[in-house]
């Protein structure tokens, strides 16, 4: 397998980029087709999976896992090709509908897909959970979601009929909501060859503004490329996000030096096997080198603060192809007036601005900017007014 295009990219994972959207008069058949088959409510986790397998971010799957790709990657975190693959994309169901062909829609009632199953088999929780959480804890959010899944699997290639479940809706973003094939097009337009991604569901503070522009000094251009999938209860919602990543950009960034672009993935929190899942995901959009900071992926106190990078030694490098660029925790220091990380600044007591999430958002609530040191005065504005309405 080669590990550079025509163009000089990086290869997609597995080879070949994926697409599974019909084409307008594809798209028409299946709508009439879809009519007369069983019909599947997909989740909203289920929807958003199914967008990343249609337009390849998922590559090399083309459609829902089947039981050996989901044991092998269970245990191995590979598929049973042998390429890596860290967490399964079930279509977990509570009953096998009959016949080869279902209709997949999405929750908001679009008719999202077809599907043709291949395979039906037992949702193996047992396995699942603890190899791709770490913990069996059902207060963990990811947890909590697969444990309320069906327990039947389908699986088998999708066919899309439609890209986006919901393009008049505030969460389309359709201006940035690029393929992979339109984001390597991008890069290819301008030059890039080397590409740092910035996987985010938070807005951009001081630190993670830090570790893009850390990136941008050694690769030709950033993807600030924020999760806009499911997120859980009490994250901010994508479209405020998007209004502050903006005008961070507008701000604080080199327009020409970076795009601004949304990943349809829904988040599972799965920390380290989720960090590796969403560097193959940026591969497969083009991207050379991934930042994993602190607890990437993570929630609560369920891993280690550097564990989301030490999975990344485990694996195979030749099959992983990009290059995590791995960042210590980051924050303002009073005494070097900078941003700093305990790999470049001996740590002093109380020198250092840290604040919790939760002291955040109550000075949010409070119409109270946090500290410039910790989020940029343009951005705090923005939250406020989110945090107000
Ligand atoms: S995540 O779920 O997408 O990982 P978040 O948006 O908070 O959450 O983090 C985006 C990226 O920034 C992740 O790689 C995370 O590890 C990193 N990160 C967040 N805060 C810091 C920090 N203070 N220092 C270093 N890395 C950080």
């Amino acid at each position: 397998m080669t590990q550079t295009t025509k163009r000089g990219l990086i290869a997609p994972h597995g080879g070949t980029l994926v697409n599974q959207v019909a084409d307008e008069s594809r798209a028409a058949a299946l709508t009439k087709e879809a009519a007369t088959l069983p019909k599947i409510n997909l989740t909203p986790k289920q929807s958003c999976d199914l967008e990343m397998i249609a337009i390849g971010a998922f590559s090399p799957l083309t459609g829902f896992t089947n039981e050996a790709d989901f044991k092998s990657c269970c245990t191995d975190m590979k598929l049973a090709s042998g390429d890596i693959w860290p967490i399964p994309i079930l279509l977990a169901v509570n009953e096998a509908p009959s016949g080869s062909r279902v209709a997949l829609y999405a929750p908001n009632g679009t008719l999202q897909a077809v599907m043709t199953v291949e395979e039906t088999f037992k949702h193996d929780k047992a396995l699942e959970i603890p190899n791709v959480f770490r913990t069996e804890d059902k207060a963990h959010p990811g947890v909590a979601q697969v444990q309320a899944e069906g327990d039947t699997c389908l699986a088998g290639p999708i066919e899309a009929v439609v890209q986006c479940v919901d393009p008049d809706g505030p969460e389309a973003f359709l201006d940035h909501r690029l393929t992979p094939a339109q984001t390597r097009d991008a890069f290819a337009a301008k030059g890039w060859k080397t590409v740092s991604a910035f996987q985010t569901r938070n807005p951009i503070h001081r630190a993670h503004e830090y570790l893009c522009k850390c990136a941008q000094e050694i690769t030709d251009g950033l993807l600030i490329h924020p999760l806009v999938g499911e997120t859980k209860e009490g994250d901010i919602p994508a479209d405020t996000r998007m209004r502050c990543y903006q005008i961070l950009i507008d701000n604080y960034f080199v327009p020409d030096r970076t795009m601004l672009t949304v990943m349809p993935a829904a988040m599972r929190y799965a920390g380290p096997r989720e960090a590796v899942l969403h560097a193959l995901i940026r591969k497969n959009y083009g991207v050379t080198h991934f930042i994993v900071g602190r607890d990437h992926a993570g929630v609560g106190d369920y891993y280690g603060t550097y564990d989301a990078q030490n999975i990344f030694d485990e694996l195979d490098q030749g099959n992983l192809a990009i290059t995590p660029l791995k960042f210590e925790h980051a924050a303002w220091s009073h005494k070097a007036q900078g941003m700093v990380s305990g790999k470049t600044f001996p740590k002093i007591q109380g020198d250092q601005v840290f604040l919790s999430g939760t002291k955040v958002r109550e000075m949010l609530n409070n119409g109270e900017r946090p500290p410039a040191e910790f989020t940029r005065p343009e951005v705090a504005d923005e939250l406020i007014k989110w945090a107000k309405a």
